[in-house]
C-alpha cells in the first residue's frame, strides 16, 4: 500500500475485532515507524503509551465517553506531547551526530536556538507538545493502515482522568487517544468525502 492509499483508505473506525491481539513486537514496529514523524527543532518532544492491559482500558473507558473502542480494540494509544519541548532535544541531537547526520555546530545551533525559542512561552510550549505529538499521530494512523490495521482518534475523554489512570507526569498533554487493531466485518462507516474548497494560492 502507497501513501495515496493508505490517505485515501483510512477511516475513523469503531467496530474492532475484539479477538485481535497484536504482539509486543507489532505494537512497537508501529511506535517506530510513527516515531520517523518530524518535530519541531528535532525535538521528538513525545512519548506513547500503549494500553494493552483490558482493565486499565476498562477505566479509560468509563472517562472517555463509554466509547466501546476503547476497550475492542487489540491496542490503545495514548499519544503524549511534552510541554517541556527541550528537555530530550540533546539526546535526540546526540544520535543525530552519532549517525553523521549533523555535526556538533549544527547539534549547539539547533540546541542553543530551540532553548531561546521556548524559554519563558507556555502558551508556545504547549502548542508544540500538541503540534509535535500529532505529527506522530497521524504517522502512526497510516502506518497501521498499511499494516491492514484499523484506527480510530479519540478527543472524548476527560483528560485530567486519564492522566490520573496513565499515571502521566505532569509536563504531558495526551494530544489524542487512538485505537488500533483489526477491525470488525460490520459496523464502521464507509469514508466521508473532504470538501474541495480548502485551497487557495498566495493569500487567503
Ligand atoms: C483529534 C480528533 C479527535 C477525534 N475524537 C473522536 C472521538 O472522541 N470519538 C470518535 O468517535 N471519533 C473521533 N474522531 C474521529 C472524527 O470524527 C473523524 O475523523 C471525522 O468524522 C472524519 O471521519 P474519517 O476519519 O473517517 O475520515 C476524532 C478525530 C480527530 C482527528
Amino acid at each position: 500500500m502507497n501513501v495515496s492509499e493508505a490517505l485515501k483508505t483510512r477511516v475513523s473506525a469503531n467496530a474492532f475485532d475484539t479477538k485481535a491481539q497484536l504482539s509486543t513486537e507489532q505494537i512497537t514496529e508501529l511506535v517506530e515507524l510513527a516515531s520517523e514523524a518530524p518535530s519541531s527543532f528535532n525535538t521528538q518532544n513525545w512519548h506513547v503509551i500503549a494500553i494493552t492491559d483490558p482493565e486499565v482500558r476498562k477505566k479509560i473507558r468509563a472517562a472517555a465517553w463509554d466509547q466501546a473502542k476503547v476497550t475492542d480494540s487489540a491496542v490503545l494509544f495514548a499519544v503524549l506531547g511534552s510541554t517541556k519541548v527541550v528537555n530530550k532535544l540533546s539526546e535526540s541531537m546526540e544520535l543525530a551526530t552519532s549517525a553523521g547526520v549533523v555535526n556538533n555546530e549544527i547539534k549547539d545551533w539547533f540546541e542553543t536556538n530551540a532553548a531561546k525559542f521556548y524559554d519563558d512561552q507556555p502558551q508556545l510550549c504547549r502548542d508544540e507538545a500538541l503540534r509535535s505529538s500529532s505529527y506522530l499521530a497521524m504517522s502512526l494512523m497510516l502506518a497501521g493502515q498499511e499494516k491492514g490495521y484499523g484506527s480510530g482518534p479519540m478527543i472524548g475523554f476527560d483528560s485530567s482522568e486519564v492522566e490520573k489512570i496513565l499515571k502521566v507526569p505532569e509536563h504531558f498533554v495526551v494530544s489524542v487517544l487512538i485505537s488500533m487493531g483489526p477491525l470488525a466485518t460490520e459496523g464502521n462507516w464507509n469514508r466521508k468525502p473532504r470538501r474541495k474548497n480548502i485551497i487557495s494560492f498566495n493569500t487567503y
